[in-house]
Parts: structure tokens; sequence; C-alpha cells
């Protein structure tokens, strides 16, 4: 076999061959020699500056003191600054002048949006739509009230929670211990025809009867609810817990006991009434 000739006989080979194939041993080129250099120096600096080497706790702080924690405190303190003057306004302007100024308005309802998604968005939905248990705040349903006062009241304080003495409180009573079962199936089948729902037609008139002597006292006569006592309309066909049979059964027979904290210990008077502000012009305020 003729042996390839070596055409730069002037560059030395490192030696190494692999079937016939031989390694020059070129010096790498300057300029990339040298931004290596400048990697290397660039790198010590580097970690010098900045927290670089994971300790067991945290990381070494580096000399220029770089946070991104300290970083959002500062934003965040800016914020607060910047807003402190209207914060100031709305935490004190009367609850109905709210949506006569537009400047403070269009404030509380952007600021309280992004209340509600870090706060109730979990019980009451993202869009506020609700779900079993948890009042949809989109419609004209109130249990406790539309109006901005009580919806204001309703946040602030709280609903049967333990921790405020203002929270808003009723209780229906579990009528497994109080009813006979063909009575409370009887009562079912009224409440279920006041709505239009399908319903045994037979137990109706009975069913009318035990409401009027049990239930009316808090739902109302025409069983339009009491937000006196945040009784449910149960005449609308709008239902937090559930319209069918088995689920008012349900409720009747052991009642039903709906809980939310109060929201003025953990949020600022001027957050608490921006929330206010945004949950009333979702389309139920009164
Ligand atoms: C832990 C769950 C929970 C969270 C979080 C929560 N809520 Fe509620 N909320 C409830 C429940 C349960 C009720 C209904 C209680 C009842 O049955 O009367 C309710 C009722 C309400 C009502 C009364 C609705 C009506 O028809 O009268 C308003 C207004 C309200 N919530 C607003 C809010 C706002 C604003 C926030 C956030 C700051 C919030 N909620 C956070 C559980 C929650
Ligand atoms: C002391 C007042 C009171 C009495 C009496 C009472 N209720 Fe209630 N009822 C309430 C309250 C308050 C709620 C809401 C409970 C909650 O949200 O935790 C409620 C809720 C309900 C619901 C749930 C409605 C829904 O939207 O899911 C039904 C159904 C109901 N009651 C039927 C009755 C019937 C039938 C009677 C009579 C046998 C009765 N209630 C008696 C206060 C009362």
């Amino acid at each position: 076999m003729a042996k390839k000739p070596n055409k730069k006989p002037e560059v030395e080979t490192t030696g190494h061959q692999w079937d016939g194939i031989e390694e020059y041993n070129n010096p790498l080129p300057r300029w990339w020699l040298w931004t290596f250099y400048a990697c290397i120096v660039w790198g010590l600096w580097y970690v010098i500056a900045y927290p670089a080497w994971p300790m067991i706790e945290g990381a070494t702080a580096g000399y220029k003191g770089w946070s991104t924690r300290a970083n959002v405190a500062v934003e965040l303190a800016e914020a607060e600054a910047a807003n402190a003057e209207i914060n100031a306004k709305l935490a004190s302007a009367e609850l109905e002048a709210i949506s006569q100024t537009p400047e403070l308005q269009a404030y509380a309802t952007s600021a309280g949006a992004a209340v509600f998604k870090t706060w109730c968005a979990q019980c009451h939905g993202s869009g506020a739509a609700g779900a079993k248990g948890y009042p949809n705040l989109l419609d004209n349903d109130w249990l406790w009230g539309g109006t901005i006062d009580d919806i204001h009241t309703t946040i602030a304080h709280g609903i049967r929670n333990e921790v405020d003495d203002d929270a808003r409180f009723s209780q229906m009573p579990a009528f497994g211990e109080i009813l006979e079962t063909p009575q409370i199936d009887q009562v079912a089948n009224y409440v279920m025809s006041l709505s239009g729902t399908p319903q045994d037609a037979s137990l109706v008139a009975d069913g009318q009867t035990v409401f009027m002597e049990n239930c009316a006292a808090c739902h109302g006569e025409q069983a339009q609810g009491d937000i006196f006592q945040g009784a449910p309309n149960l005449a609308d066909a709008i239902w937090l817990y559930g319209g069918d049979f088995a689920t008012i059964k349900e409720t009747v027979t052991n009642s039903r006991y709906g809980v939310m904290p109060p929201w003025n210990t953990r949020l600022s008077e001027a957050e608490v009434r921006a929330v206010a502000v945004y949950v009333h012009q979702l389309g139920g305020g009164e």
C-alpha cells in the first residue's frame, strides 16, 4: 500500500495514528486561546462577585451582595409607596362613593382582581363562578346581600367562622332529628316543585304544610330566602349545594354549615374594599 504523502512536513504530529490517519500537533489559534483565558477570568470573577457556591444553608453571598429576594422586596416597597396615596383614599372613602369616583373605581377593580386571584379563587373559582358549597359571585342571587356594604361586611368578617365576633352567623337545624323521614321526603318534593324541578306531585301538598311550619321562618313564605339569616332563595333554581332530591334530602336531614374566614385580619382595609368593589361589579352587585 502506497503511503500518503505528508503535505506539511514542517508540522509535527502527535504520534497518534488511527487507520493510517495521523494527528497534527497544530497550536490552538490565538483568538481561541485568549477567549478561553478570558472565560476563565470572567468565571472566577463571577464566582467571587455573585452568589455561586451552594452551602449547607443558602449559598456564598458574593461581594456585590446581589439577591433576587432583596430585589423583589425593593420592587414591592416601591410599588406600595407608589400606591400609598390612592390606597389611603380607597380606605377612607365612603363605600357607596367609590363607584362614583372613576379613578377609585378603576383602581379598586384592578387591585381587587389581583386580590381575588390570590385569596378567593381557590374557593370561589378563578372566574368567581363558585362550586358546590361555594357561592357563585357573578349572579344577583345573594345569600347575605349584594350591596357594596353587604359585600364588604361579608368579606371583612367572614361567615360562621370562630375567629371573628362579627362574622355572619346563622344555622339551619338538622331536621333529621326533628322531622320524620316521610315529612322530609314531602318537604323536599315541595322545595323541588318551587323551581319547576320534576318531583313527586303527590307529596307536594303535605310538603307545603311541613315547609310553612318548619322552614318559612328562615327561607320565607314564598321560599324567597332571607339575607339577614343567609338563608338561600329556594324558588329560583340556583343551588348552593344542589337541587336534586338526594341533595335536598341530605341538606334538610343534616343541615349545612358553610364557613368563610374573615379577611380583615389578613388583608389591609384598602385590599378588602378593592376586592369588595371587584365582586360588586362582577354583575350581581346591587
Ligand atoms: C375557604 C374558602 C373560601 C375562601 C378562601 C373565600 N370564601 Fe367567600 N365564601 C365561602 C363560603 C363557604 C361562602 C358561603 C357561606 C354560606 O354558606 O353562607 C362564601 C361566601 C362569600 C360571599 C357571600 C356571597 C353571598 O351570596 O352573599 C362573598 C361576597 C364572598 N364569599 C367573597 C369572598 C372573597 C372576596 C374572598 C377572597 C378575599 C373569599 N370569599 C374567599 C368560602 C370562601
Ligand atoms: C334557622 C333558619 C333555617 C331554617 C328553619 C331552615 N333553613 Fe334551610 N337554610 C338555612 C341556611 C342559613 C342555609 C344555608 C346554609 C349554608 O350555606 O351553610 C339553608 C340552606 C338550605 C338549603 C340549601 C339550598 C341550596 O341552594 O343548596 C335547602 C334545600 C334548605 N335550606 C331547605 C330547608 C328546608 C326544607 C327547611 C325546613 C324543613 C329549612 N331549610 C329550614 C336556614 C334555615
